[in-house]
Parts: C-alpha cells; structure tokens; sequence
C-alpha cells in the first residue's frame, strides 16, 4: 500500500490502473478511522480493482467555531487500519495541496443543503461538496463509498453527482453501531465517561422511532414527540434538531410516505453527535 500527499501522485498511480484496465474505489474520509470506515473500505475492497482512501481533515468543511483543530487525528494508526483492510492507496494531503494561494472556486448547491445540519452548520456542506468534488476529480474513480450515518451528506453527494454529471457511481453503507447501540463516529473520543453513558439517548430514541414505524405509525408529530421525550429525559442532552424529511428533498413530511429520513443531532455536553434511520418506502 502507497500513502502519497500529492495530487500528481495520485494521478501517476490512477493513469497505471486505468491503463491495465483496473475498476477504481474511492472511500473520502478526514481519518481517525473507526468499524464505520472499516465497513466502507471493505466493501470498496469487494467491488473494485484498486481501491484509494483519502485522508484529510477538510479546513472548508468546519465553521469558526466548530472543531477543526481539536478534529481527532491518528495517521499512523488509519495507515495500519487501512492496509488491514485491504486498501491500495492513501491519499493524504496538506491543506496547501488541496487549497494553494489563490483558491476561490468552490461548490455550492441549494435547497437540500439548507436544512436539518445546513441550518446550524451553514459553510459545512458547501466545504463538503467542494472537497468531494476535488477528490473525484483527482482519483476520478468508478466508485465512491460513503456511510449513511451522514443520510443528508449522502443525499447532497448523489444529487452533486447527477446535476454536475460525475460518471461515478455513489454507494451508502448502513451504520456501524458500538455493542450497546451508540453509532461509531471520530468524535465519540471527545465524551467523557458520563457523557459516554448520556450519549446512548440517541439510538435508544432511533431505535423508538423504527419500532413506531414498524408498528404501523405514520404520523411524523406522534413519532417525533415520543423520540423527543427520550432525548429531553437526559439531563446532558440538548437537541439541535429532531426532523423526519423526505429523502430526496430534505424537506419536512407529516407522514411516513415514500423514502424518509428520520435524522437528529443532539449535543452531548459540547459535542454534536448525528444519528438518524431511513424508512424506505415498500
Ligand atoms: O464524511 C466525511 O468524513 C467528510 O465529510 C468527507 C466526505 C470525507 C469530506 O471531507
């Protein structure tokens, strides 16, 4: 496996592969890789010749005062996780590579990127698709992997991908949970032993949500009531947002009809944590 931190690099290595005719992965990440990375870049691994990971704590991506410098980071354990796993390459760059003077062009889309974590991350996934956009036109691979953890980011890369006619094909893994339900995310290392505890509201009130859901329920209120009510139990936990939001406009919806995303962020003391479930429709 090569970790290179340049763009022509990657491009050296990519024009090889393409020239033997090799399928190609892309799994983006900004590292501290976790079971949920793990997941992506094994399924990447199973569908694809040659399969790149990219490393890099996205600076655009983060607000003034969301966590960018404290945004955990861990090179030389990703590096093991990532031969582990099978992968071929690392990309890991400097801001300076993907960002050099003079920079001003970035992505920027509407509608979808308004709602549920737009409103209260308002740079985030203009940061998003600009990085993402860069990276499949560095690796330009057939594939791309992300976790559904982050639905509205999915959702926001597959409508990039079809409105700015990327010929990548964008696959969604299901989320990787810890043992008692907490889903895996880099910044679970920020919370404390007691926040660790509080921080199980939000599956146990996913887990509500996909049991009213399954047992027939189809009013987005009943639903969202009950779920809140788990969530404003916990002492430590302050809802950011709690929305259920039709899957391909991220628009509110009364009823559970079609394909909905039942998403939520919860602030655990001061860390933002996301979780979420997808109803599909039958
Ligand atoms: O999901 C993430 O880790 C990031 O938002 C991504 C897609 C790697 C872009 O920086």
């Amino acid at each position: 496996m090569n970790i290179v931190s340049t763009v022509n690099e990657v491009r050296y290595a990519v024009k090889e592969w393409k020239q033997n005719g090799l399928k190609i992965g892309l799994v983006p990440t900004m590292g501290f890789l976790h079971e949920g990375h793990l997941s992506l870049i094994k399924k990447a691994v199973s569908e694809n010749d040659r399969v790149i990971v990219s490393i890099f704590v996205n600076p655009t991506q983060f607000g003034p005062n969301e966590d960018f410098e404290t945004y955990p980071r861990d090179l030389n354990k990703d590096v093991d996780l990532c031969r582990e796993a099978g992968a071929d390459l690392i990309f890991h760059p400097e801001p300076e590579e993907m960002y050099p003077d003079g920079f001003c062009t970035s992505v920027n889309m509407t509608g979808l990127t308004d709602a549920l974590c737009g409103k209260s991350r308002p740079v985030h996934f203009q940061g998003v698709c600009t990085v993402v956009s860069k990276l499949f036109n560095i690796t330009t691979p057939d594939n791309a992997y992300f976790g559904e953890k982050d639905a509205q980011q999915l959702a926001i890369i597959r409508r990039m991908v079809k409105d700015l006619n990327f010929d990548i094909k964008i696959t969604g893994c299901p989320i990787v949970r810890e043992e008692d339900g907490l889903a895996k995310s880099s910044r679970n290392t920020y919370l404390n032993p007691e926040e660790r505890c509080a921080a199980l509201v939000l599956s146990k009130a996913v887990k509500l949500g996909v049991q009213l859901v399954e047992s027939g329920e189809t009013s987005s209120e009943v639903i969202l009531k009950q779920m809140k009510e788990v969530i404003d139990n916990e002492p430590l936990a302050r809802i950011d947002y709690i929305e259920i939001v039709d899957m391909n406009t991220m628009k509110n919806t009364d009823t559970i009809k079609g394909d909905v995303l039942c998403a939520m962020a919860v602030y655990i003391g001061k860390t933002r944590l996301i979780d979420n479930f997808i109803h599909h429709a039958d």
